[in-house]
């Protein structure tokens, strides 16, 4: 998941301080993988698009492009419809299928991802620039047991009976809702990738599935290991290509029962509109946010500050649940800002294929000059720039490690998603106070806070509005638990549980009985 929590092996971790000083001398050597599928995935056929357009897909660490690949439109999504559709009729291989025969297949999916996962972790760093190892020991390992834990639940999906008026017997069916549509955004393909795939197939959907025009390929090897695990043609249908044409057409689509969305809360809206201007097809959406992580006075100093700076800058910052307002109490206020600047500054920039590498570049030049623009509203507004605040020069989209101290709530870097490595740290003196601070924010993804006193845990964690609360721990995700937002981080909830309800209808069947029966 994006957990911090996940431990590197030893011989993995960095010497900080040295390795800084070497990695500019020493160019890591960017691996040239084999790129085998770059066309749309229609009825487990690879397929040109009609428009004959393409696209570039681009490395974010050098700015080179990698490929092309084939750009879906609205006529190729048409198409990709059409084929969920049969996939989905009545009497067809997938709806005619043993519940636990669904299951098998993801958990196929699983195993054949595990057995690529050295190849897939190297095309998703690659593609998105996120350091290699990461790619292989927190997204892969995600994806996997994301996959499995809901290939486990294919034929557990039970409805129940129900007691009424004696004439009658009552029943429910949870049934699958139809052809899904699936958009996914670009900083974690993969595991977005699972986290909407598992639920919607452990359930007997069918899929149509855009990537992030930014992040194409790895959704395309998926897609060849779907066809491997022997899921009927048609069931998944993956397109890449852009959002305002594949992505708004699947979001409007009439024949399209359900879209699920992660990304921005901008586009979020758009999709909930279209998806009631066409045909009211059921909505998820799991976007922005502005999470508060707050460190009280008797915290655990040191756990505090690294978990602060993980829940931060991992994923070079672009987490939708990344904790970039710090709330910390004022007697420890300035050693806070001390210590995490030091931590900010020691923090490993380079390739994403170096070893000791804890921060790649940012997905684009455009997501780049946005955090930059960010950065100088900070400035402007008062904020104390500790350190970073600048791109780095040369090839590829990277941003330094950003602190700022003296934030107030009224400033942008305070307000609004930022999706870079910037750290915004405010000071708070009361209990009450800080809740009504945290909470006076739009969104309501996650959040967290730091105290070794479990009144004020469980007061605040009770307190906040988010739809994650992490205590003494940040970005601790798992498959099991589930995941989603308050307000305007989104609707609904994605894994555990509770993520399989979002890909099912409730059916309820009543049948008059003969005679005396009760
Ligand atoms: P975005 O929301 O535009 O893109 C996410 C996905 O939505 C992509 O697959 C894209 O092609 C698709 N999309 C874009 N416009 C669409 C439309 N009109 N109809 C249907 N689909 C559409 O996000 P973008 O522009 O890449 O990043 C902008 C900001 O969004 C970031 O700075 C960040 O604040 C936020 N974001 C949040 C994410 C999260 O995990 N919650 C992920 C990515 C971005
Ligand atoms: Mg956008």
């Amino acid at each position: 998941m994006t957990s911090s929590q996940v431990e590197l092996p030893a011989e993995v971790k960095p010497d900080a301080a040295t390795l800084m000083a070497s990695l500019h001398l020493m160019p890591t050597p960017v691996p040239n993988p084999e790129i085998k599928y770059t066309k749309l995935f229609i009825n487990n056929e690879w397929e040109d698009s009609e428009s004959g357009k393409v696209f570039p897909t681009y490395n974010p660490a050098t700015a080179e492009k990698i490929c092309d690949v084939q750009e879906a439109d609205k006529a190729d999504v048409e198409r990709a419809v059409k084929a969920a559709r049969v996939a989905f009729a009545l009497g067809s291989p997938w709806r005619r299928m043993d519940a636990s025969e669904r299951g098998r297949l993801l958990g196929k999916l699983a195993d054949l991802v595990e057995r690529d996962s050295a190849y897939l972790a190297t095309l998703e760093s690659l593609n998105s620039g996120k350091p290699f190892l990461t790619a292989l020991f927190v997204d892969m390992q995600g994806t996997i047991k994301t996959l499995r834990y809901f290939a486990g639940w294919a034929d557990k999906i039970h409805g129940i009976t129900i007691p009424v008026d004696g004439e009658f017997f009552s029943m429910t069916r949870n049934e699958p809702i139809g052809v899904c549509g699936q958009i996914i955004p670009w900083n974690f393909p993969l595991m977005m990738m699972a986290w909407k795939l598992g639920p919607a197939l452990s359930c007997g959907n069918t899929i149509v599935l855009k990537p992030a025009e930014q992040t194409p390929l790895t959704a395309l090897y998926i897609a060849a290991l779907i066809k491997e695990a022997g899921f009927p043609a048609g069931v998944v249908n993956i397109l890449p290509g852009y959002g305002p044409t594949a992505g708004a057409a699947i979001a409007s689509h009439h024949a399209i029962d359900k879209v699920a969305f992660t990304g921005s809360t901008e586009v979020g809206k758009l999709i909930q509109e279209a998806a009631g201007k066409s045909n009211l097809k059921r909505v998820t959406l799991e976007l922005g946010g502005k999470s508060p992580n707050i460190i009280f006075a008797d915290a655990d100093l040191d756990l505090a500050v690294e978990q602060a700076h993980q829940g931060v800058f991992f994923n070079s910052g672009q987490c939708c649940t990344a904790g970039s307002r710090i709330f910390v109490q004022d007697s420890i206020y300035e050693e806070f800002v001390r210590r995490s600047v030091e931590r900010a500054t020691k923090r490993i920039m380079g390739s994403p294929f170096d070893p000791t590498t804890e921060q790649g570049p940012q997905i684009s030049e455009e997501q780049q000059q946005r955090i930059m623009e960010l950065v100088q509203s900070g400035v402007r507004e008062g904020a104390k720039l500790e350190c970073g605040g600048k791109v780095c020069p040369g090839k590829g989209y990277y941003v330094e490690p950003t602190v700022f101290s003296n934030v107030t709530d009224n400033m942008r870097i305070a307000k609004e998603e930022i999706f870079g490595p910037v750290q915004q740290i405010l000071r708070f003196s009361t209990v009450e106070e800080v809740i009504a601070r945290a909470n006076d924010t739009e969104y309501g993804l996650a959040a967290a806070v730091f105290t070794t006193d479990i009144n004020k845990a469980m007061t605040v964690s009770t307190a906040l509005q988010a739809g994650t609360v992490w205590i003494n721990c940040y970005n601790a995700l798992s498959c099991q638990s589930p995941f989603g937002g308050f307000k305007m981080s989104g609707n609904g909830r994605e894994l555990g549980e509770i993520g399989l309800r979002e890909y099912s209808e409730v059916k309820t069947i009543t049948m008059k009985m003969m005679g005396k029966n009760s």
